[in-house]
């Protein structure tokens, strides 16, 4: 290991208090805390309790305050119109003052929801920083959740307004946004005051009476001072799957969040002041809040925001140019991605049409980054390849090699070592440690790092059995894999019922839960298969109620048609499978566990309560297959 690492690492764990402390001077204070971590109601823990701050002015206002103001804050390059626009920190500082005098006209205050449900527009991003300049919480949903999804977040955070725009746009396909709105309001219980709507070139959204077109309200805008919030008041909440079909509101505090973002883009992406930065995923994942927004913005880089996909956008040459005609720095991004241009580009000779010379690593998370795809973006770029393990809970990573404090060997496969702050264990059911090459359940011993989720949003119980109850004292992070020799870390994948499609968190519950609604079905279970391309997909086994008379494809397409429109078009539950019976226990229970093992390769033997083996027999072959 590298000694800086280790020391680092080891003063991290040993002296949190001493370690976070130091860190916390990376940003400004309106109250620099002096408790550094309040530990008194344990398994509740409170970073920089009484320190207060701005997150919009660390983001924005400092930096133009210290003569930065004509630095490039954000290059938003959309290869879907064909335009590119850049905003200064002084623009942007602009831009976000007066969308947060919008907000306030909206009757938004200190502490009040915002939902924001928008594509990759700089509009998104301003949207964001303005809830943080007076203290709002945001909440912003990934466009691709259909209106179901959005009522339910919208039933769970009572938003006072949302945020949306009239479209977006989906490789070349125009998807309107506002009438998914309006039907998400229709469908919840709660009712914003009112919907703020950018309305884009490409169609013009029909406006109701509690509408308000952003544009016009920002004409007659005033610019709002920033608000102070203590550190430990929610900057967002931010929507994820969970093992059942209600999501759980992950909540990000504001003083936490910003020193570990801070520390965290300088030691782990080696960015700083004036560098340009391209995180390539969306606003409406954890990857886009923290490293297009927040992180890049607090320590001062240009970040660069992509409206567009890695292929059809309008090649598979798309990602090369921006990084080209940008000079990015670092590049970070999903394999799935990568797996999609190697698809269309495997030579690689779109390539060759760019200068990637400004590029010094890229880095990838979101899922497993496999050998192949790590040896073929290494070899096509022939810069380090940096894996890094992470969750929507975490909020920045768990596990990386540290490129800004100590580089190491890189090993296909592992996204390397524990990144301070983080006391990873990989431990056995009964929670004591495995041998180094043994496969664990991945723990982190608490108090978890700053930046790190607090709770759930207005559920402090769901917080604690879902995350803290397995393993007393630890944090379960819901993956599994092991350490090797080296201490180097191997996450191999989820032992719950969350799968990852092409990037995307789902759970298969919310997915069975649609399928089970089906008149023909009597029972199901929805696994994620191994794809080439996205990594996972779900895929549902059904058992037919006894009499239908309906055709297989025809109760198929009807389940998939269902997922989509209730769930949204990223379900892409792509394979529905009629089946005799699916295995059980004794008790009737499903062996959920079980089938994933096989679809996974893992081939776990099934339990001894199983009540006729050669059910799952027969279905094996089946989980095996890919769809
Ligand atoms: N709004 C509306 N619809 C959306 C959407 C959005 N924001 N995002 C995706 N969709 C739709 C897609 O158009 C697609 O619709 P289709 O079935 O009619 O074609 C469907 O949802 C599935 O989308 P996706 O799974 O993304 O497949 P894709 O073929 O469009 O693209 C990839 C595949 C791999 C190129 C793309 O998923 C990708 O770039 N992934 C990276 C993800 C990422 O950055 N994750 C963040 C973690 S770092
Ligand atoms: P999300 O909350 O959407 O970021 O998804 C988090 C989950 O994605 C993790 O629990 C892992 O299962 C998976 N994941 C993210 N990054 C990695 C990685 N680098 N290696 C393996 N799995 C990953």
């Amino acid at each position: 290991m590298g000694t800086i690492y280790d020391e680092v690492y080891r003063r991290s764990i040993s002296d949190p208090r001493a370690f976070w402390g130091e860190a916390a001077n990376l940003i400004d204070w309106v109250t620099a805390p002096v408790v550094i971590v309040d530990d008194s109601r344990p398994p509740f823990y409170r970073w920089f309790a009484d320190g207060e701050l701005n997150t919009s002015v660390n983001a924005l206002d400092r930096h133009v305050d210290a003569g930065h103001g004509d630095r490039v804050a954000l290059i938003h390059d959309s290869a879907v119109t064909n335009e590119v626009t850049r905003y200064t920190y002084a623009e942007l500082q602009n831009e976000v003052a007066l969308f947060a005098g919008v907000l306030q006209v909206q009757g938004v205050a200190k502490g009040d929801r915002v939902i924001i449900y928008l594509s990759m527009v700089p509009e998104a991003l301003i949207a964001m920083l303005a809830c943080a300049r007076i203290g709002a919480v945001h909440s912003v949903v990934f466009g691709g959740f259909a209106p179901e999804e959005l009522a339910a977040r919208i039933d769970d955070a009572l938003p006072q307004v949302v945020v949306t725009a009239s479209c977006g746009i989906e490789g070349r396909r125009i998807i309107e946004y506002k009438p998914m709105v309006d039907e998400a309001i229709r469908i919840s219980t709660h009712e914003p005051v009112s919907t703020i709507v950018l309305q884009r070139p490409q169609v013009r959204a029909q406006m109701g009476d509690h509408d308000v077109d952003w544009q016009e309200a920002l004409s007659t805008a005033q610019p709002a001072d920033p608000v102070t919030v203590r550190a430990t008041d929610p900057l967002y909440i931010l929507y994820t799957s969970g093992t059942t079909g209600r999501p759980k509101g992950i909540v990000r505090d504001s003083g936490g969040h910003a020193v570990a973002l801070s520390w965290s883009m300088r030691n782990v992406y080696d960015i700083g002041p004036g560098d340009v930065w391209w995180a390539a995923s969306d606003v409406g994942w954890v990857v886009g809040h923290s490293y297009i927004v927040y992180a890049p913005l607090i320590v001062g880089a240009t970040t660069v925001m992509f409206e567009g996909k890695p292929v059809g956008t309008p090649d598979a040459g798309a990602f090369w140019r921006v990084i080209s005609e940008h000079r990015v720095k670092g590049l970070f991004t999903a394999p799935t991605a990568i797996r999609a241009i190697k698809k269309e580009d495997p030579e690689g000779t779109l390539l060759a049409d760019y200068d990637v010379s400004s590029l010094d690593a890229l880095f990838f998370a979101g899922e497993r980054l496999d050998p192949d795809t790590y040896e073929w973006a290494t070899q096509m770029l022939g810069v380090p390849v940096i894996d890094n393990w992470w969750q929507t809970e975490t909020g920045w990573p768990i596990a990386a090699n540290l490129r800004g404090l100590d580089p190491m060997p890189i090993k296909p496969g592992s996204p390397t070592v524990a990144v301070p702050g983080f006391a990873v264990r990989v431990v056995d059911d009964s929670g004591s440690d495995v041998p180094a090459g043994v496969d664990g359940a991945i723990v982190i011993d608490l108090p978890l790092p700053p930046g790190t989720l607090p709770t759930l949003w207005g559920d402090d119980e769901r917080y604690v059995a879902s995350y803290l109850s397995m393993f007393p004292g630890c944090y379960t992070t819901g993956d599994g894999g092991f350490r090797d020799e080296d201490g180097y870390l191997f996450v191999m994948g989820r032992t719950d019922d969350v799968i990852n499609v092409a990037g995307h968190r789902l759970s298969t519950g919310s997915i069975e839960a649609v399928v089970a609604a089906h008149p023909a079905v009597a029972e199901c279970a929805v696994i994620g298969v191994h794809d080439p391309l996205k990594g996972q997909l779900p895929r549902a086994f059904i058992v037919c109620k006894a009499g239908i008379d309906m055709a297989d494809d025809t109760i198929h397409a009807q389940i998939k048609a269902a997922v989509r429109e209730r769930i949204g078009a990223i379900a892409s539950l792509k394979d529905v499978v009629t089946v005799p019976a699916l295995p059980k226990t004794r008790s009737g229970k499903i062996l959920r566990k079980t089938m994933r093992s096989i679809a996974d390769g893992r081939d776990e033997p099934p339990p001894s309560t199983i009540e006729d083996p050669a059910v799952l027999e027969a279905l094996a072959p089946m989980l095996r297959a890919s769809p």
